[in-house]
């Protein structure tokens, strides 16, 4: 397995490497805990825990303490691993499943959870014997489980302004969690996005720190029952995690992992806020988030986590890394980081580098640089929170209650609570009098997200990416098409679905379903609040609708507010729905007039202002908490349709229907010269290269290679400046590209990567095994680039052999799912 270490931040996909600014200090910046707010801690100390803690820290060795400071991914851990070094946790992270499967059915999530408990707490090789906890990600439901209620992201839950419904939805999601066996969940966000060209701004509830405030601890009772009511695990909760700690929504720019450069004032009163009611409600653990304030990375800075959030915020509960943060704290390594331990963090998310820190950390403890209370410490609240939880009398996570009863996965009350969320998510920009829509009409539904629950629900969905998801993985969920088509014939109309919009017979409305495509982490930034190009194509479709004088209903799928004035102008009525998840009914509901908890009309507000033009920190089109209440009907005057900022995202996508995306150029050559691609066809070499237009998918969507070998020669996509993707290496993000070998793939043939002069790292393309003249996705993982300087690429994929080989190329992104998957060497 390749191991990688020690990568600072990239910060954003795609961004260039030039222009950095100044070098990132050494120290964090002073903090003056004083000044921050210092709520009461509701969990009553108990007596008896604390004679037990103290009891196993005395019996406890070094080994045993460091292990149960250590979170392993399922991806590189095994039961055996759990016993051998005593792990305190493990997680799943989001590629990760049990037994290597992403997708594996519930049971087998609960058959592992009992083989880590048990390992966990098999003392036949010596050892105190602690039971692990389970950390999943159930950001929006027990969202990485085939079959489990997903609600809406949080986003969608910010605009119903329903704090009761967000502790129900707490509970629900609880309750599920503990069908497969897990003891906590990764939830709720409590960022206060400021910038929505971040791609995690949709799993925060809003920019407004006073709503996320009052979500913020009602989720936390829906999770994790009321403080001091018995142990957790007696009744149907988990344990959850606020995160990321802290203004990881208040990065420059909205750069993922970025920096935060706001003053301590706005840290505390802006994106501190929400920790106040989290504290109240007794929030279990505390996450650190990846990115830095004034340029220091929070991982690592005590005076925050220890001064403020333990000491001056009284949290009693412990201090959980994000997925190898630590590493990135000036000094660290991923396997060698006592400075985070040091500033105050309990448990180090360690998926991969948990063996190697384990060794690091006990040389540190025997030598003195973690000293032994601070171990300690970092051990009893680890424990106190095991005793919180009732671990140790709850016996393995099959015989406590709910498990197993797979019947609540997915269960009709359950799907109730989210089909009523999304109801009263949605938010209505426009309304000419089209809506609610009448029951006996006719009603073509278009737009190709409008049949699909994976583009719904969003990143964090079963896969971590939430890509790559086959319709089947989502037995028991509603889409948009199938919620409206029930709908029509439920009021004796009815209805056709065409995604081009081309009807069969002229519908009285049309709905046309556009918006974003599902992302996570870094790979969902964006440099201007707009749709990326290939998504804008539903415009069209609606221009025509209503030529033929059809009324037309837009709804928006997506994470965010983004510049839309068209689509706007061009719609008779338009519905933003967020990343709904699986219950589709509950838009039908809105747009048919159904009553939804006793109000049939549109509730919902926008949570974060919605653009009038794509420029960032440009004016708002309509404010925070706008929405037409009911069924109004407004007058609409005509907005803004220019986006104002050239058209510069990528998003990914480096060669798009052959054409090479902005910044990137397509080469030929040898390796003396190189020849750009900018018309077909073109001849390189006297000859020896030949490039011409072939067909994919559209006409002349791709470029064919005929190269005739004698010596070395590539195909290559080049960008104009070095471009930084550690932080896509250190994910699992690939070179994906659509590729059509047209002769046998030669035996020299290599798939490579270069990082400038002297600077490269090759796969055999053999590897990949391509059938000869078909169409494949083929995904090369940025880790099997070996050697390579991640921060400073120039071209990630190049082609090279000096045998014949004519090949095809439509297009090359990176993305987290192919068809095909390169092994690495
Ligand atoms: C994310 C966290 C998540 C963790 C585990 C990290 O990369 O930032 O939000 O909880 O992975 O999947
Ligand atoms: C995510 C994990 C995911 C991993 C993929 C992390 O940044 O948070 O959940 O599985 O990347 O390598």
């Amino acid at each position: 397995m390749v191991r990688k270490v020690a990568l600072r931040a990239g910060c954003i996909a795609l961004s260039m490497a030039t222009g950095a600014l100044g070098a990132a200090p050494n120290e964090p910046p002073a903090v003056h805990p004083e000044t921050w707010p210092s709520p009461r801690w509701p969990v009553a100390v108990d007596p008896v825990a604390e004679g037990k803690i103290a009891n196993l820290l005395k019996r406890m060795t070094p080994e045993e303490k460091v292990g149960q400071l250590l979170q392993a991914d399922l991806a590189s851990v095994t039961p055996a691993d759990v016993k051998r070094y005593h792990l305190g946790s493990v997680l799943n992270g989001g590629n990760a499943g049990p037994y290597g499967d992403d997708h594996a059915p519930a049971p087998k999530w609960l058959q592992l959870a009992d083989e880590f408990y048990n390992a966990s707490t098999d003392t036949s090789g010596g050892g105190v014997g602690i039971p692990i906890i389970w950390g999943t990600d159930a950001v929006h439901g027990h969202s990485n489980i085939v079959g489990a209620t997903l609600f809406p992201h949080n986003i969608g839950l910010g605009a119903a302004h329903d704090p009761d419904l967000i502790e129900r939805i707490g509970a629900v999601t609880a309750e599920e969690i503990r069908v497969t066996g897990q003891e906590w969940t990764f939830a709720p966000t409590i960022t206060v996005p400021q910038d929505y060209r971040w791609g995690r701004a949709y799993e925060g509830y809003s920019s407004d720190p006073k709503l996320v405030a009052s979500y913020a601890g009602r989720m936390i009772l829906g999770l994790q029952g009321k403080p001091n009511s018995g142990p957790i695990l007696a009744g149907r909760h988990v344990i959850a995690s606020t995160k990321h700690f802290i203004a990881d929504g208040a990065t420059f720019e909205g750069h993922d992992q970025g920096d935060a450069r706001i003053s301590e004032e706005q840290l505390r009163d802006v994106h501190g806020a929400p920790y106040v009611p989290a504290i109240e409600a007794g929030v279990a653990t505390v996450m650190t988030s990846f990115s830095s304030w004034q340029g220091y990375k929070l991982s690592g800075n005590k005076g925050l986590i220890t001064d403020v959030l333990k000491n001056r915020m009284n949290f009693g509960g412990f201090v959980v890394t994000d997925w190898n943060s630590h590493g990135q704290i000036p000094g660290c390594t991923n396997t060698n980081c006592a400075k985070a331990i040091n500033a105050g963090v309990d448990m180090y998310m360690a998926p991969d580098s948990w063996k190697g820190l384990y060794a690091t950390m006990l040389s540190q403890v025997r030598d003195g640089t973690i000293p032994m209370a601070r171990l300690d410490d970092a051990v009893g609240r680890v424990l106190r929170v095991k005793f919180r939880l009732g671990l140790f009398e709850a016996g393995k996570p099959s015989q406590r209650p709910l498990a197993g009863q797979w019947g609540l996965l997915g269960s009709p009350e359950h799907r109730a609570v989210a089909r009523e969320a999304v109801a009263k998510s949605l938010v209505l920009l426009k309304n000419d009098g089209v809506l609610p829509l009448k029951p006996a009409a006719h009603i073509l539904v278009a737009g190709n997200g409008a049949d699909d629950v994976a583009r719904q629900s969003g990143g964090w969905t079963i896969s971590w990416q939430g890509t790559g998801i086959p319709a089947r993985e989502f037995k028991g969920a509603t889409s948009l098409w199938s919620a409206f088509s029930a709908a029509a014939k439920a009021g004796g109309g009815s209805s056709e679905y065409a995604p081009d919009g081309r009807f069969k017979k002229k519908p009285d409305a049309a709905i046309v379903v556009f918006g974003e495509t599902p992302y996570a982490e870094f790979q969902g930034d964006l440099k201007a609040l707009q749709l990326r190009p290939e998504l804008r194509k539903p415009l069209e479709t609606m221009r025509r609708l209503k030529a033929a004088g059809i009324p037309v209903v837009a709804v928006m799928l997506t994470g965010r507010p983004l510049f839309t004035g068209a689509e706007l102008n061009t719609a008779d009525a338009f519905v933003v729905a967020w990343l709904p998840g699986s219950e589709g009914g509950g838009v039908a509901d809105r747009l048919f007039g159904r009553p939804v908890a006793g109000n049939a009309a549109f509730t919902g507000t926008l949570p974060a202002a919605w653009p009038t033009d794509a420029k960032p920190g440009g004016a708002a089109l309509f404010p925070r908490g706008y929405g037409l209440a009911g069924r109004d009907t407004k007058p609409w005057k005509p907005v803004n349709e220019e986006s104002g900022v050239a058209e510069v995202d990528n998003n990914g996508v480096l060669l798009g229907a052959g054409v090479a995306s902005w910044g990137w150029a397509l080469r030929v050559g040898n390796d003396h010269e190189t020849t750009p691609i900018t018309a077909t066809p073109l001849e390189a070499l006297n000859g020896r290269i030949r490039v011409t237009a072939v067909d994919y998918q559209v006409q002349e969507g791709a470029r064919l290679f005929d190269l005739a070998g004698g010596e070395p020669l590539q195909v290559l996509l080049e960008s104009t400046d070095p471009v930084d993707l550690t932080r896509e290496t250190n994910g699992e993000v690939m070179v994906v590209s659509t590729i059509r070998a047209d002769t046998a793939t030669p035996a020299d043939a290599t798939f490579g990567l270069d990082c400038g002069s002297r600077c490269s790292a090759t796969v055999p393309l053999r590897r990949a095994d391509l059938a000869v003249g078909r169409w494949t996705t083929l995904g090369v993982s940025l880790k099997c680039f070996v050697g390579a300087k991640m921060d400073k690429v120039m071209a990630p994929i190049v082609i090279r052999t000096a045998l014949p080989f004519r090949f095809a190329l439509a297009r090359v992104a990176l993305a987290t799912s192919a068809e095909k998957v390169l092994t690495c060497p």
